[in-house]
């Protein structure tokens, strides 16, 4: 077996995996505000962009190779109904027409949920101290309009509300829009690797956790049966996060589903090996390519990555 492995081109000549920019997705956190460019604590090399800064920032990732960029917001003021998510005039619709505007053949994925723009940080609305499922998928189907109104090019639903890419995919094409793709987060999995996103968007719930809504870790079946779901209700993409403790979950979806499958390297994973590079403890430039191959290999076709940007150096 070793014949193959011998030079650098004899190796590439039979690579089965490929990982290149065209695969990726960087997130980018907005934030309001002006001339706003604050670091992220528990993700080092990750900032909160106010708008001017964020289409600076965009044209860097573009640079780079990347395609696709999905946005979170993280509003001045929130409230129990997460009005900021649905407001025309909210900080990502703001985002996404300066963004539009400036580079027309980025891809604009927005992300739809509430828990940003929730007092309490919940992903809906709160009654007798639990989200209300069908209240809260109203709202997240009026935010999907209002990012597809503003110019995103695709909406992606974080919440795992039952039921919600049936009602924003109606509500869509109802409203002109049936051109916006969905990507369904639709195996997301309630996992203590979001630790530094909440940080980053101010989203951690003030009382209770998530465990209500998003998956149990120890299920995969389950993800699976998530996918369909969400497939038959119109999806156009299907997730599964985070990404690697749940590999097998990535293999099994795409095999069972064979839909374009995407996979999220969320906050936690990403400064994870932040952390170990920064002590010397691993190489990074080695061990980043390494985990995105892996991911890719597992089925995924497109991985969300806080490192997009950055990795594209080393590819
Ligand atoms: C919630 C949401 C989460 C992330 C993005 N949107 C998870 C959560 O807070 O439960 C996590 C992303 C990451 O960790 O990188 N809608
Ligand atoms: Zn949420």
């Amino acid at each position: 077996m070793r014949r193959l492995r011998r030079t650098k081109a004899l190796r590439e000549l039979v690579r089965e995996t490929d990982l290149s920019p065209r695969h990726l997705v960087q997130p980018l956190f907005v934030v309001a505000g002006e001339e706003v460019r604050e670091d992220v604590p528990s993700m080092p090399g990750i900032e909160r962009f106010s708008i001017s800064e964020l289409v600076a920032e965009a044209t860097a990732v573009q640079a780079a190779g990347i395609g696709a960029v999905t946005l979170f917001g993280i509003p001045a003021e929130k409230d129990e109904a997460g009005s900021g998510a649905y407001d025309p005039e909210g900080v990502v619709q703001m985002a996404v027409r300066a963004l539009k505007e400036a580079h027309p053949d980025l891809v604009l994925i927005a992300d739809v949920c509430l828990c940003e723009y929730t007092s309490h940080g919940h992903c809906g609305i709160v009654r007798d101290g639990e989200v209300d499922n069908d209240l809260t998928i109203e709202l997240l189907a009026k935010t999907a309009v209002s990012l597809a109104e503003a110019g995103a090019d695709v909406v992606a639903p974080s919440d795992m509300m039952d039921g919600r890419i049936g009602a924003i995919r109606s509500q869509l094409d109802e409203e002109g829009h049936s051109d916006v793709a969905i990507i369904a987060y639709s195996a997301k999995y309630a996992s203590a690797f979001y630790g530094p996103f909440r940080d980053a968007a101010e989203s951690t719930p003030d009382f209770g956790d998530r465990r209500g809504y998003q998956m149990d870790p120890a299920n995969a079946l389950e993800g699976v049966r998530e996918a369909k779901l969400d497939l038959e209700e119109g999806a156009d993409v299907v997730m599964v996060k985070p990404a690697l403790p749940y590999l097998d979950v990535v293999r099994r979806v795409k095999e069972e589903t064979g839909a374009p499958v995407a996979a999220f390297h969320v906050s936690g994973e990403y400064s994870m090996l932040k952390a170990a590079a920064q002590n010397g403890w691993i190489d990074e430039e080695q061990a980043v390519p390494e985990t995105l191959r892996a991911i890719r290999r597992a089925g995924a076709d497109l991985v969300f990555t806080y490192y997009a940007k950055e990795a594209t150096a080393w590819l």
